[in-house]
């Protein structure tokens, strides 16, 4: 089943010099492909899109302003059952009750500080390209 899903490593990641590793990561999986990567630092209209179903949850705003604060990674990542298995690799919302091997249990503590996005179903995955790499939709 081969899929597309949206990715983003964020602001953390790019400012801690995780882009290397976490995109590594998703390289080595078998059949998985990049097939668009961008840096870019995401305008609050986009994140707004983006994050919509969230607004007026208490962590919406601080998670805007972060998401908004320095330039992430946007990236396009194909391949096989890969919205699930990106999830997989990212790990559970929050850093402390992610497994070791996954990107948030090894290298995160805050919850809003998570390092990655990845699109939880094909529905998401086709909304989140549109607002960000539209040539795909
Ligand atoms: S839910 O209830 O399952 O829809 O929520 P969840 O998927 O866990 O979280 C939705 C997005 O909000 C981010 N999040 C937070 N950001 C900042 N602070 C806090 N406390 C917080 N809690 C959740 C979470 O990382 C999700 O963002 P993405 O970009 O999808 O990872």
């Amino acid at each position: 089943m081969t899929q597309r899903t949206l990715v983003i490593l964020k602001p953390d990641a790019v400012a801690r010099g995780l882009v290397g590793e976490i995109i590594g990561r998703i390289e080595r999986k078998a059949g998985w492909t990049i097939a668009a990567m961008e840096l870019r630092t995401l305008e609050r209209a986009a994140l707004e899109q983006h994050y919509a179903e969230h607004e007026g949850r208490p962590f919406y705003q601080p998670l805007m302003e972060f998401m908004a604060s320095g330039p992430s990674v946007v990236a396009v990542v194909e391949g096989e059952r890969v919205i699930e298995g990106v999830r997989a690799l990212a790990g559970p919302t929050d850093p402390i009750a992610a497994p070791a091997g996954s990107v948030r249990g090894d290298f995160g503590t805050i919850v809003r500080e998570n390092l990655i996005h990845a699109s939880d179903s094909e529905e998401s995955a086709a909304r989140e390209m549109k607002i960000f790499f539209p040539r795909f939709s």
